[in-house]
Formats: C-alpha cells, sequence, structure tokens
C-alpha cells in the first residue's frame, strides 16, 4: 500500500511537471500548426491558380516555363508576405530544382513519410519537428494527387520538347517518372517564435 502511495505521489508530481512545462510548448505546437495550415495553403492556392492559367494558355510547355521561371522566385515572395521568423521552401528527395533538396533532418522524415506510404498508412495531414528552442518546421506531405503533375513529373521521355526544356534548365533533374499517389515531397514552413 505504502509503495502504491509512493508511485502515486511520484506520478501525480510527475503529471503536475508534464502538465506545467507542455502548456507553453503546446501553444506553440498549436501555433505552428495553425502558421503552417496558412502557409502552405497560400503557397499551394498561389502556385496552382498560376499554374492552371498557364495550362489553359498555351498547354504543359507554357506551364513548364512558368514554374521554371517562377515557381521559385513566387516562393520566395511567398516568403516576404508571411511574418516574421517564418519561411517556406518546397522540398523532395527526387527533385528536379537542387535548390528544392532536403537539409539536415529533412531527408529522413521525408524517408519516414514514404515508408508509412508503403506501409498503407495513411500519410498524416502534417508533422511537427522541434529543431531548437522555439524553432519549430511544419511538414506537408504531397503526393502526386493529380493527373496534371504527370504531365511534368511522369513519363516526360514520351513528351520530346518537354524533356529537352526540363534537361536544359534541370540538367541534374530527378523528379521525372513518378505515378499517379506516389510520395512526392513535403512543404517545409520554418517558424521562429
Ligand atoms: C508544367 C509542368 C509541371 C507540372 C504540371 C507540375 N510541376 Fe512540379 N515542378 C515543375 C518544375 C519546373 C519544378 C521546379 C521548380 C523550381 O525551380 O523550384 C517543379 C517542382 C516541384 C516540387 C518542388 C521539388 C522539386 O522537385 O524541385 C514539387 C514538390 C512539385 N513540383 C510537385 C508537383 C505536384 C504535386 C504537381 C501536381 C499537382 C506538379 N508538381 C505539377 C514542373 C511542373
Amino acid at each position: 500500500m505504502k509503495l502504491l502511495q509512493s508511485i502515486t505521489l511520484i506520478s501525480l508530481c510527475a503529471s503536475i511537471l508534464l502538465a506545467e512545462a507542455p502548456q507553453e510548448t503546446r501553444t506553440e505546437l498549436q501555433k505552428t500548426v495553425e502558421i503552417g495550415e496558412s502557409s502552405a495553403k497560400l503557397l499551394i492556392d498561389t502556385l496552382g491558380k498560376n499554374m492552371k492559367e498557364h495550362m489553359a494558355k498555351g498547354g504543359a510547355m507554357d506551364a513548364l516555363k512558368y514554374c521554371s521561371d517562377e515557381a521559385y522566385p513566387l516562393t520566395e515572395s511567398i516568403n516576404k508576405k508571411l511574418q516574421q521568423g517564418t519561411s517556406i521552401k518546397r522540398i523532395s528527395v527526387k527533385y528536379r530544382n537542387p535548390a528544392n533538396a532536403p537539409k539536415e533532418n529533412e531527408a529522413k522524415i521525408l524517408e519516414s513519410f514514404e515508408s508509412l506510404q508503403a506501409l498503407n498508412v495513411a500519410l498524416p495531414e502534417y508533422l511537427v519537428e522541434k529543431t531548437a528552442e522555439k524553432t519549430y518546421k511544419y511538414y506537408k506531405p504531397l503526393t502526386i494527387n493529380n493527373e496534371v503533375c504527370l504531365k511534368c513529373h511522369g513519363n516526360i521521355a514520351t513528351d520530346i520538347d518537354l524533356k529537352r526544356e526540363v534537361s536544359k534548365v534541370y540538367p541534374l533533374d530527378k523528379a521525372f517518372n513518378y505515378k499517379m499517389n506516389d510520395f512526392r515531397g513535403a512543404i517545409v514552413v520554418t517558424i521562429k517564435y
């Protein structure tokens, strides 16, 4: 009985301590998810809207030129719109633009998403990594979720002009031969409080 009481006491203390400390972390986590979600949505909506317009205007070649000229600078311009301490980017292990290659723990996290998917686990909407005190990374996994992605990330060897243009701009391109529902990469929003 004595033992049981002390165990109860220890766990009570532990839970009080835990309840104290994570409160702040919990609010930071909640904020990270909110900021991460809204920033990722802004990027997806902006890229998607522009891509659709170019596809409708001049087909895949026009949209490709838009992506290679604008996707990266556009991401940078969204960065300027985000609140101070927040930045956004897209990453992929099989990237097209080497500037989108994963850094630090990012590659491991992308691999984890991929392993989950290989086990038939539905991917989570997001993951949050604490990278330092008051610094978090919000990850939103991206899949090939639309047939249109395959025009530029599928078997592009069948479209000679497009393939040539891609190789010209991105000699190190790895972002092709994807299939529907393949894991493609992630949007990463870094937030410093
Ligand atoms: C018209 C061609 C085109 C289409 C369609 C397209 N992309 Fe891309 N994608 C590109 C180009 C070009 C880049 C490199 C942009 C840059 O320089 O940052 C890219 C980059 C990316 C990246 C960043 C990582 C990397 O490989 O550099 C992701 C993630 C991505 N695309 C996902 C998608 C998804 C998901 C779809 C479908 C919803 C899609 N793309 C449709 C051309 C396209």
